[in-house]
């Protein structure tokens, strides 16, 4: 006891240097095959956070462990995720780019007493499957509802819906029906495609065949995407008048440069874009494009992982770096702050991010490079799809 006691006086006398931790916050995404890119602006955002707020926290240093789960794989997003609690002990889970993944590590939170950051997976129903769950990202629900009003505006009455078929396709796919018919719009036919799908042209003529004057679409962000717009476009559909509305999964700004011309004029709802006007934005540009080593490489999910890293230190502050999931989560139930994206914050009853959603419309700029150009904001938009995930 005596010598307890003179080890704290020692401790405090050398500043509580002697009491310092290291924060261990395990993150899990595709950082390998053909999602790699997605990983590497997982990392991007985390280095950018880290390089502008330092790595400590208070006193205890974080230190980020990475894990691949390079396609969506809900056995090994699971078995890596026991690992780090288990052997690395590390006390936050984050990253998780697609939502199988995410699903599949819920159930393990309560008992790890250990909170969720997830950096991407967008399907509603995440948040509710454990109360430790915290989303930086953004849902199918929140970015597919707007494009709805936007086809209807557009003077289209009827639409084909064409989605992967797993949770965030078949959110979106929910989500936009529900919004068009909102406008009195029509969807004649939804099409689900498994998330293997890579040749996109008998879905071309499908949606040719269909009579409909527009498609909306869905896809998870990466070579799926590009190879959908490029069918699209090579198949004469662009051509033909039928007009392509979607979330801005499908005009990442990585893709742009081979999406080439033909992607000139295409509008997304989403809720960031590269080009965004703020001095948030840019600060957060220059630190994310150096992270990352080539600018054009920076897509959204850089953002999510930013944005994460920062609710992450909340957390820690939070709990002065003792490890409480409940006590983590329950300090950022409310917390909003000034995002690269736009003003944001934490719902406190989805643990679901709040924030503005535009429309975007792909343009050439004086430098003839490619980027989303922001055209209309849909501000401080929640979840909608939460009602029909509980
Ligand atoms: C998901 O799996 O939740 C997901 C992945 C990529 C996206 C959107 C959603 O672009």
């Amino acid at each position: 006891m005596k010598r307890f006691v003179l080890a704290a006086i020692a401790a405090v006398a050398l500043g509580g240097a002697a009491y310092a931790d290291t924060i261990k916050v395990g993150v899990i995404g595709p950082f390998s095959g053909p999602f790699a890119l997605q990983g590497k602006n997982f990392k991007a955002g985390i280095d950018a956070y880290m390089a502008m707020n330092g790595k400590k926290v208070g006193k205890d240093e974080v230190e980020v462990i990475y894990r691949d789960v390079p396609q969506a794989d809900p056995a090994q997003s699971k078995a890596l995720a026991q690992e780090l609690v288990v052997k690395e002990k590390v006390q936050y889970l984050a990253g998780f780019y697609f939502t199988p993944d995410a699903m599949a590590v819920t159930p393990i939170l309560k008992q790890a007493n250990v909170p969720m950051v997830i950096f991407n997976a967008a399907t509603s129903a995440i948040v509710t499957k454990s109360p430790l769950v915290v989303r930086t990202s953004f849902t199918t629900w929140q970015t597919s509802t707007p494009i709805a009003k936007v086809a209807s505006d557009a003077g289209v009455k009827k639409v084909i819906s064409v989605v992967s078929d797993y949770g965030p396709g078949v959110d979106a796919e929910n989500a936009f029906k529900a919004g068009f018919e909102k406008q009195g719009g029509q969807v004649v036919q939804a099409i689900r495609m498994p998330l293997s799908t890579n040749d996109f042209s008998p879905i071309m003529q499908r949606i040719k065949d269909s009579g409909a004057q527009g498609v909306f679409a869905f896809l998870p962000s990466g070579p799926t995407t590009l190879g959908f717009v490029k069918a699209y476009n090579e198949n004469g559909l662009k051509s033909a008048g039928i007009k392509l509305f979607a979330p801005g999964d499908l005009t990442q700004e990585s893709d742009l440069p081979a999406l080439g011309d033909a992607a000139l004029g295409m509008q997304t709802t989403f809720h960031y874009a590269i080009s965004h006007d703020s001095a948030e934005n840019k600060a957060f540009v220059a630190a994310a494009g150096k992270a990352i080593g080539n600018p054009a490489e920076l897509t959204f999910p850089a953002v999510g992982a930013f944005d994460g890293m920062h609710v992450i230190y909340k957390m820690i502050e939070a709990t002065g770096g003792k490890q409480d999931a409940q006590k983590a989560v329950d300090a950022v139930k409310g917390l909003s702050w000034v995002s690269p994206r736009g003003p944001v914050a934490i719902d406190p009853e989805s643990r679901h991010i709040t924030q503005n959603i535009y429309l975007r419309e792909v343009a050439k700029g004086s430098d003839g490079k490619y980027y989303n150009k922001e055209i209309q904001t849909f501000e401080k938009q929640g979840d909608p799809g939460l009602a029909a995930a509980k």
